[in-house]
């Protein structure tokens, strides 16, 4: 144990760290369970490989035991708000400690799926049709009228979200017309700002993509839940949702797919690695769904799998995450 992080030439940077490895996991979001999973595992897979490594929980008083344990890097295993939005980025940019994923524009985009779409939209990429309802805009106009003016934009059914969080918590899946306000309420209870999207009825795919300046998609996967929906439950609970690779998909569909992937990465300036989620209609357009800068690393979690089906071991992708962290 006690390897140094000394990573020799790394492309043009060159990187000679020493010091120890922290884990920043647990945190304050709603995904506090699922950042200690995908925490415990990263942890256990650095100790594979040789690294010095300690667990930091960001909760409570976290800033002094992350000054205190001298870290020379953290790996972020934190979901959510206050881990995968760029609040956590900033602090460490601010304390010169470099960190895995993406930094604090791309990740603070990448939360808000509002935002996300904003940017997909810009660069011409394909995400279901949305409008942004605000919380004063619904007082003042009242229910009804928020309720015209939705039905007039976008036909039912959709999907009603608040836009910052994450594991399908605050999503919801409006199909009459007598839903639509209590779930823009619930909605409301997460912010001022609601997503209301058009609900797309098909397969859903993700796309993992791993690297820095030249992004690689990894092999697809088709996600199938036993319960219907793709929830918090079927996504944490071993057996309850099943992973597909490759996809039941044309081989041209799964290039076109990764090429989608591969330039949301990019649009919205992500590193290291993402999740790019998307949802195939019927006649097998695919549309973008969101992108999750810190993916879930626990056992049942997809983006290990894909590592995995493109012949990349989990602790070896744990390792390859922190080379891409000191990659210049
Ligand atoms: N536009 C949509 N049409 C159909 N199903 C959707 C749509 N948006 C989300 N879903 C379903 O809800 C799940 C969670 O939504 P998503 O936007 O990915 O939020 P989360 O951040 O919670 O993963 C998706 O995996 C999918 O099963
Ligand atoms: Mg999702």
């Amino acid at each position: 144990m006690n390897k140094n992080i000394n990573l020799g030439i790394y492309n043009q940077g060159v990187i000679a760290l020493s010091g120890k490895i922290g884990v920043l996991l647990g945190g304050r979001s709603a995904e506090r369970e699922v950042s200690l999973r995908t925490g415990a595992a990263i942890y256990n897979a650095l100790l594979n490989k040789g690294y010095d490594v300690v667990k930091i929980d960001v909760a409570g008083d976290f800033i002094e035991q992350l000054k205190s344990e001298n870290i020379s890097l953290a790996f972020l295993a934190l979901h959510g708000p206050y881990g995968e939005d760029g609040t956590i980025q900033g602090l460490l940019e601010m304390l010169g400690i470099p960190y895995t994923g993406s930094g604090v524009l791309s990740s603070a985009l990448c939360m808000n799926k509002i935002a996300t779409k904003k940017m997909l939209v810009y660069e011409g990429l394909p995400t279901p049709d949305f409008m942004v309802i605000d919380i004063n805009t619904m007082k003042v106009q009242g229910p009804e009228a928020t309720v015209r003016e939705i039905l007039r934009q976008i036909q039912l059914p959709f999907m009603v979200k608040a836009p910052t969080q994450g594991s399908t918590i605050g999503v919801y899946f409006v199909r009459e017309v007598k839903d639509i306000i209590p779930s823009l309420n619930e909605a409301f209870l997460y912010g001022r700002e609601a997503l209301v999207e058009k609900m797309i009825d098909g397969v859903e795919v993700t796309a993992s993509v791993l690297g820095n300046f030249n992004p690689m998609a990894l092999p697809l996967i088709e996600i199938v839940s036993a319960t219907g929906v793709y929830d918090y439950q079927a996504k944490y609970t071993v057996g309850l949702s099943d992973h597909i690779i490759p996809p039941r998909l044309p081989e041209e569909d799964q290039e076109i797919i990764k090429g989608l992937a591969v330039r949301t990465f990019v649009a919205l300036g992500c590193r290291g690695l993402a999740r790019v989620d998307f949802i195939l209609s019927g006649d097998g357009k695919p549309y973008i769904l969101e992108v999750n800068t810190i993916p879930g690393m626990t056992e049942t979690s997809l983006f290990p799998d894909a590592a995995k089906a493109a012949g990349i071991a989990f602790d070896d992708l744990a390792e390859k995450l922190i080379k891409l962290a000191l990659e210049q």
